[in-house]
């Protein structure tokens, strides 16, 4: 039977038959690297593309539809079959110059699927699938094509459609506020619009995380439900032009990406999104240096000290030597100064046409203050905010990044405080357009800011960003930024809820390095009002929130009142070599141990949400044959985020060994910091 029915396919296909015979579509499945996760791509009855995702033999996307909105031509959507097909394989190891690991490891199985319409316009469409054993990433290309020269793209077709329910973490797309809302956690079929990366727990345990890699030239993906069960569909940021992204010639879209893993630990340890982004364009970048640093900030954020000029000015020469002294003496390499240049007097917010980065104001003297902080090994760290006025800052790029690295600036912290939309971009003709945070444009705005910035070797750190997917791989002095919910929300009323945290490292955490500013260690904010957390929570966050330069953001004065603690502050490093996520789940808890990038030490983690929490941590991460000291920071007797025995704290020092299990005892909103310092093999 089956012989017959070879035989009769072998005649089809021969010449007599050419013409009249179907030719059947080629095989457009893919498998990753160890066969777990599979990929197929094909039409229904009516030409739409689809493809799906499954992970050892269950479904985990089901066929899902792909194609274009445009605004002046007709959709490529229906009508497509299947041209041609491409395979391509990769293994390689990379280093990272710096980061939460050292090496990373690529290794997947690429399928190159070219769609071309049946009709008369003929126009092709590619799309890249690249398999890892623990996710898919893919992208569409277009070659230029006479059918499509410029796309101006109303909407990209994308579907994910989810094979069961399940439960999501998401925040909301398109408000005001940007990116800085907290999480919600709902079943799939209640998502709103939701920005990326959400982070999914399907109905068998199975977790995976929706986002995208190398967002450049094109504008952000939100994603909104669609009409089936558990559904997606691509939202695109919109551009003011009319079109949401205008490409000429030939073209592809940022990759968009699946981490599927069978835990939330397992989400972390993906490299999919830095494998998917282009090496390193700056050639050497010896000159991008992981640290902390302090700064002129938390005061202002506080409402204790101003931004403007005034009797309660921050920036002043007094203020930042005290910051520098400070910093030199606990070995900070950096020294964050807010509100030093001209143009925050008045109505900044929204508004920053008269903001000078090249300016400081009367009492800040910028080249004595380089001075002193370069005598003690400190550089200061330069703020740039624009207040929303892009194109503004765009017309001081160079003299500014260049008074910034005259004065041994190595890090620009960036701004764009205005509402979303609300960015002001200048056109040829002098008009003002208003752009999103998250847009083509703004996506192209932070390259520039980058390239400029690399000239005179400095390195960024972004507030109001656009959401990181992965291009410090391309661009290493793009250190960090915010995008979420920072510490700033624990000065102001309506303070993070103690699950922040828990919440983030599963999200926001997934794009990469974010600028929490942890380390209040005094858990106050504005007026004396209660942060939500325990001391020792504050300490875990250096080593659970991942960022090469990280703030110790409460005020020298405080953390003179808290020696002991702020030890733990002083000996953690910024940059690692080695990451394990040793327990955790989305929004309730997470144990996380690294490995410093130079020496041999190894710390420690865990933070849980509100609730009190024991977890058993089997030292297995330590190097064999090896005793450390364990300088344990935990929770005091008592310990309450609710109380005032939040700031209960007990310091204590053990000799263990890898093969030793550590208990961990977590109080409510409250966490374990630990150092393994190592001793002698
Ligand atoms: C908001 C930023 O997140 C914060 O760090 C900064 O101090 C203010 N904007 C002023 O630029
Ligand atoms: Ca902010």
């Amino acid at each position: 039977m089956r012989m017959l029915a070879l035989g009769l396919a072998a005649l089809l296909a021969g010449p007599a038959f050419a013409q009249t015979a179907p030719t059947p579509a080629p095989d457009a499945t893919v498998t990753s690297p160890d066969g777990s996760i599979a990929v197929a791509v094909t039409t229904d009855g009516d030409g739409r593309a689809l493809y799906a995702v499954s992970r050892r033999g269950k479904p985990v996307v089901s066929p899902s539809r792909l194609g274009f909105l445009f605004t002046d031509a007709r959709k490529i959507e229906r009508g497509l079959r299947i041209a041609d097909v491409a395979r391509a394989s990769r293994d390689e190891t990379w280093e990272q110059p710096w980061g939460e690991w050292r090496t990373i490891r690529n290794r997947h199985n690429e399928l190159r699927v070219r769609l071309q319409e049946t009709s008369a316009l003929a126009r092709v469409m590619e799309v890249v699938f690249r398999v890892q054993d623990d996710g898919v990433g893919f992208r569409y290309e277009f070659p230029d094509q006479p059918n499509l020269r410029t796309a101006n793209i109303a909407e990209e077709l994308t579907e994910f459609n989810f094979a069961s329910g399940g439960t999501a973490w998401w925040k909301p797309a398109f408000l005001w506020n940007r990116e800085e809302y907290l999480y919600n956690r709902t079943p799939l079929a209640a998502v709103g619009t939701a920005a990326t990366p959400m982070t999914v727990k399907l109905e068998d345990g199975t977790h995976v995380a929706l986002h995208e890699a190398a967002l450049v030239d094109y504008s952000s993906m939100a994603l909104l439900r669609n009409e089936q069960a558990n559904g997606f569909k691509a939202q695109l940021t919109p551009g003011s032009g009319g079109p949401k992204v205008t490409k000429t010639g030939s073209f592809n879209t940022p990759w968009r990406t699946l981490i599927v893993a069978n835990n939330a630990p397992g989400l972390y340890h993906s490299h999919l999104m830095l494998n998917l982004n282009e090496p390193n364009k700056l050639g050497d970048v010896s000159w991008v240096k992981p640290g902390k640093f302090v700064g002129v900030w938390w005061n202002m954020i506080k409402g204790t000290w101003t931004w403007a000029r005034g009797p309660k000015h921050g920036a002043t020469n007094a203020n930042v030597r005290r910051y520098i002294d400070f910093a030199a003496r606990n070995k900070i390499p950096g020294v964050l100064v807010e509100g030093w240049n001209v143009g925050w007097d008045g109505e900044w917010f929204g508004n920053g046409n008269d903001m000078d980065f090249a300016r400081p104001t009367e009492d800040f003297d910028a080249d004595a203050l380089a001075a002193y902080a370069s005598a003690k090994g400190v550089s200061l760290i330069g703020h740039h905010e624009t207040g929303g006025a892009v194109s503004h800052y765009e017309d001081q790029f160079d003299r500014a990044f260049k008074f910034a690295a005259d004065r041994g600036e190595r890090v620009v912290k960036t701004g764009y405080v205005a509402d979303a939309g609300q960015l002001e971009r200048r056109m040829p003709d002098g008009t003002i357009r208003r752009e999103w945070h998250e847009g083509q444009w703004m996506a192209n705005h932070h390259l520039r800011v980058l390239e400029a910035a690399a000239k005179y070797k400095v390195s960024i750190d972004a507030h109001e960003p656009i959401k990181d997917t992965g291009l410090r791989r391309t661009y290493p002095n793009w250190m960090a930024r915010e995008g979420s919910r920072g510490m700033e929300y624990n000065a102001w009323p309506g303070k993070n809820p103690p699950e922040h945290e828990a919440n983030l490292v599963f999200t926001r955490m997934l794009e990469g390095p974010m600028d929490f500013t942890p380390g209040v260690l005094s858990l106050k904010g504005q007026g004396d009002s209660d942060i939500l957390s325990t001391i020792a929570k504050q300490l875990v966050l250096y080593v659970v929130l991942y960022a090469p330069v990280q703030m110790a953001a409460d005020t020298p004065e405080n953390y003179a009142k808290y020696p002991a603690a702020f030890r733990f502050i002083r000996d953690v490093p910024t940059d690692w070599s080695d990451t394990r996520v040793l327990n955790g789940e989305v929004g309730d808890y997470v144990t996380i141990a690294r490995k410093g990038r130079t020496g041999d030490d190894w710390f420690l983690g865990s933070v849980t949400d509100e609730e009190a929490r024991t977890l058993s941590v089997p030292l297995d991460f330590l190097d064999a044959g090896r005793s450390y000291v364990a300088e344990i920071y935990r929770d005091g007797a008592g310990a309450d985020y609710r109380t005032a025995a939040r700031h209960a704290i007990a310091i204590e020092r053990r000799t263990v060994r890898r093969g030793d299990v550590l208990t961990l005892a977590l109080a409510p909103g409250g966490g374990q910091a630990v150092r393994f310092k190592a001793g002698r093999r």
